[in-house]
């Protein structure tokens, strides 16, 4: 990566080409400039930022895509309702097998996405967060002092009954109700300024996914017996 990111600032500086930072990322991040025109980022800086991205945009879907496929192999009646959904979609959009799905099909894939958003209440793809404390802050009886790293769990907010009701049964009904969740309770994208900016490509790779999946596809799971269990 680091010869990647040099040899891209050579090549932008050599030909003193034009910078497109819509080109690619590495170029994106070599292009910001701070209002005087002077570099913004460092290379560590940049490398960093590549590093996060890699790890913040891959490992997290591809973890609760597997959890939806054993879910799926192991949970019939979910699965069915996911292939009917998938199914009228076919019909109702007139789509032929490998034809690419729209923006307004996915918005179609209410209850999919109800079923992933429950499993990432279950099994949240990244279990916890940092934050500094920026000032001292009383907290029930504890006093967290200013500077200090504070880790909020996803897992133990998720688990918390005063917020999710039967919180190990695993129901994805609970999102269909219209008030809204109340806020920095549904943590698995985090909250606030730095909640995760890529959700909605995190929601169409899973829609798409699982309509490619349950369209194409029928599984079942090789153990007879699951280690891990949920209520239902
Ligand atoms: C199911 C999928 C995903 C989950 C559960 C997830 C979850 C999270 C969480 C919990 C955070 C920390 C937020 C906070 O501290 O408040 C985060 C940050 C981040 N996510 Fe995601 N994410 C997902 C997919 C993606 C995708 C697809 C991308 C981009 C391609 C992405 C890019 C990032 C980046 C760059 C950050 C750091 C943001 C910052 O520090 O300001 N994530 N994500």
């Amino acid at each position: 990566m680091v010869n990647m990111r040099s040899r891209k600032k050579e090549a932008l500086e050599e030909q003193n080409q034009q910078r497109d930072p819509h080109k690619d990322l590495i170029t994106s991040l070599l292009s910001i400039r701070d209002d005087d025109g002077s570099t913004m980022m460092s290379e560590d800086e940049i490398t960093d930022n590549v590093i996060v991205l890699i790890i913040a945009g891959y490992d997290t879907t591809s973890v609760l895509l597997t959890f939806l496929v054993r879910l799926l192999a192991n949970n019939k009646s979910i699965y069915s309702t996911i292939v009917q959904i998938a199914e009228q979609q076919q019909i109702e959009s007139n789509k032929e097998f490998e034809e690419a799905l729209t923006w307004e099909d996915l918005t179609k894939m209410k209850y999919t996405w109800r079923v992933a958003t429950e499993m990432m209440r279950i099994n949240p793809p990244v279990t916890l967060s940092f934050r500094r404390a920026k000032q001292d802050i009383e907290y029930g009886r504890f006093i967290i002092p200013k500077g200090w790293q504070v880790m909020l769990s996803v897992s133990m907010t998720h688990m918390d009954d005063s917020i999710f009701q039967n919180p190990t049964m695993f129901d994805p009904t609970r999102y269909e109700k219209h008030t809204p969740p109340t806020p920095f309770s549904y943590m698995a994208f985090g909250a606030g300024p730095r909640m995760c900016p890529g959700i909605e490509l995190a929601k169409m790779e899973t829609l798409v996914m699982m309509h490619r999946l349950v369209t194409r596809f029928s599984w079942s799971s090789p153990l007879k017996e699951t280690l891990v269990s949920y209520e239902e």
